[in-house]
């Protein structure tokens, strides 16, 4: 347009049909360069949020494939948190960049073919800057990427002290012990060492930059001055150096973006490998769970279990055998640290022994489907979940899919368990809200065990596990609670991990485990008359005193001064 004007020097011989096609082409790639960019933002905000919901679900979902012991690994965790880390934002940046590099990198042809015609040297500038320049910019980011990789464990430390100086269990003892300031200072440094590498990420970014700019601004311009010289000597018009100016800097500019972009897809392509690797992690095909599903009677049978947490030296459990019967009710002992609650958890295939096997009805757990057996089983965790949700929901959580929303029923299994009267006083009663999280009413420990148990016994099981239900109960709950109990665990087996020996009573067989070994087995009658482990155990908590007295060790204890 401009060479028409120019080279016919008058404006009056360029008719207005001859630069009407090129006016509504100009107008044409106006209105599609203003209206595109809209119109990808509007289409990726869309997709967005649906890569976000799948992706974050498909993460849960497959986190529910993983067996519980996959949880206890530190190194799977940070495989998880890596999963976790905005995976929807790394796929739609990934298309951003993707979609920007493609954008940018034909702009530079373009441009380039432009300027070829006017000066083939062109050329000779762009190809010996731009590769290296991309090998740059690629290392920078597999920089960025590898950091951030091994900076996981340390990401999961500042969500831990996060969690610890607001979370509402800790919150009370931090105060009170001012440990704010000790863990403020960790979380301080931690975050000022990724400052620290990132700043020297981002000044290796700036200086490679500059020196890119700075070379192909040189390089240019230099080109630029024989255009000029080419005009002088009649080889080039006037207009070819209004192309040429204009032309070189958003050459320039679009070739810096396009390797820029280029580069950040690939940079996005290393995350959603994170995203790969944990969708990788698969159970372990002995892990795999059977089918059969045969009526639960309840009888269960360990044959030489050994178990050792993942990367613990000492086994947990070691050469266990142990029968119960079908609807006998066994009761286990041992210090803390014996492995009663591991013994129970690979009862309820929680976790798989190292060795040995466990049988169900005669029926090897292997063959037998997981989700199956473990819908026979009641459990009174040690650690008993306090689900923020209402009083209600709080105890049909033990079998949804039957309870949810059947009040009449909830009422019975409350009244069973005993707690209908302490639910019946709550505000909105089965309605409350519990847990300050969400609601304004709290429960006493103890009376969040109660709720766990009816939990429990919201279950139609053939088995019952109760990892020392009583731990957080006064005297009073837990007689009435042990009073309840034949009721309660007619027709199942259950195994009752207890520390009291009041509550032992109500057992037909005693297991006394030690340092993960089963040392003794029988009635009480039996291990009294035994004199073994037990039978001190329960000296000791007839006669605290006399023992005391007896106790050679206890001797030693001195007063704190
Ligand atoms: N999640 C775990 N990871 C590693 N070791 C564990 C874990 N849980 C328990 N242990 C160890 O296993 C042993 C048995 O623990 P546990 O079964 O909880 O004992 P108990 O219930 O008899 O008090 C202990 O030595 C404990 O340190
Ligand atoms: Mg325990």
């Amino acid at each position: 347009l401009i060479n028409a004007f120019v080279h016919d020097g008058t404006a009056a011989t360029v008719t207005l049909e001859s630069v009407l096609p090129w006016l509504f082409l100009g107008f044409a790639v106006t209105i599609v360069e203003a209206l595109a960019p809209l119109t990808a933002r509007f289409c990726t905000d869309r997709l967005h949020d649906d890569v976000n919901i799948r992706i974050t679900s498909d993460v849960l979902a497959h986190a529910e494939q993983l067996e519980p012991i996959f949880f206890e690994d530190p190194h799977n965790r940070n495989l998880l948190d890596r999963a976790q880390q905005s995976p929807a934002d790394r796929f739609m940046r990934f298309i951003a960049e993707a979609q920007n590099s493609l954008t940018h990198i034909l702009q530079t042809v373009f441009l380039a073919a432009i300027l070829i015609v006017i000066e083939p040297l062109i050329v000779l500038v762009l190809a010996p800057f731009a590769l290296p320049y991309l090998f740059f910019h690629w290392r920078l980011s597999k920089r960025r990427y590898d950091e951030e990789y091994r900076r996981t464990p340390q990401r999961r430390w500042t969500g831990y002290f996060v969690s610890l100086l607001t979370g509402r269990e800790s919150l009370a003892e931090v105060r009170l012990l001012n440990l704010s300031p000790f863990l403020r200072g960790k979380f301080r440094d931690l975050m000022t060492r990724f400052r620290d590498i990132d700043r020297a990420l981002y000044w290796r970014s700036f200086t490679g930059s500059s020196l890119f700019a700075l070379v192909t601004t040189v390089a240019f311009y230099l080109i630029f001055v024989r255009v000029i010289i080419n005009v002088i000597n009649g080889i080039l018009t006037v207009g070819d150096i209004a192309v040429f100016g204009a032309a070189t800097s958003r050459l320039r500019f679009s070739l810096e973006l396009a390797i820029r972009s280029l580069s950040g897809a690939l940079e996005q392509t290393l995350y959603i490998a994170n995203l790969i690797e944990f969708f990788r992690q698969k159970p372990a095909p002995r892990k795999a769970s059977g089918t059969l599903q045969p009526a639960c009677r309840g009888e269960i049978r360990m044959k030489n279990v050994s178990f050792a947490y993942p990367g613990s030296a000492a086994a947990a459990l070691r050469d266990v055998s142990l029968h119960v019967r079908a609807g006998e009710t066994l009761a286990i002992v041992g210090e803390n640290g014996a492995g009663k609650t591991t013994l129970v958890k690979l009862i309820a295939r929680l976790y798989e022994p190292d060795s040995g096997s466990i049988e169900f009805d005669g029926i090897d757990a292997g063959a037998l489907s997981t989700a199956y057996l473990q819908k026979h089983i009641g459990f009174v965790f040690q650690d008993f979940a306090r689900y923020e949700a209402t009083a209600g929901e709080n105890i049909a959580y033990g079998d949804w899919e039957r309870l949810i929303g059947r009040q009449e029923d909830l009422e019975e299994i409350a009244r069973i368990a005993g707690i209908d009267k302490l639910i019946s006083a709550m505000p909105a009663g089965y309605h409350t809200q519990l847990g300050r999280l969400f609601g304004k009413h709290d429960l006493s420990r103890g009376q969040w065990q109660k709720l766990a148990i009816a939990r429990a016994f919201a279950r139609d099981a053939a088995v019952l596990i109760l990892d020392e239900p009583a731990a957080s109960l006064s005297v009073q709950a837990e007689y009435e609670l042990f009073c309840r109990f034949r009721e309660l665990s007619r027709g199942r087996t259950t195994i009752l991990i207890s520390h009291r020996f009041s509550t032992l009573s109500i057992a037909d067989r005693i297991v006394v485990l030690d340092k993960g070994a089963v040392v003794e087995c029988g009635t009480h009658q039996e291990l009294i008359a035994r004199a073994g482990l037990y039978a001190r155990l329960y000296r000791l908590h007839r006669h605290p005193l006399k023992s005391m007295a007896a106790d050679k060790d206890s001797r030693k204890i001195v007063p704190l001064k």
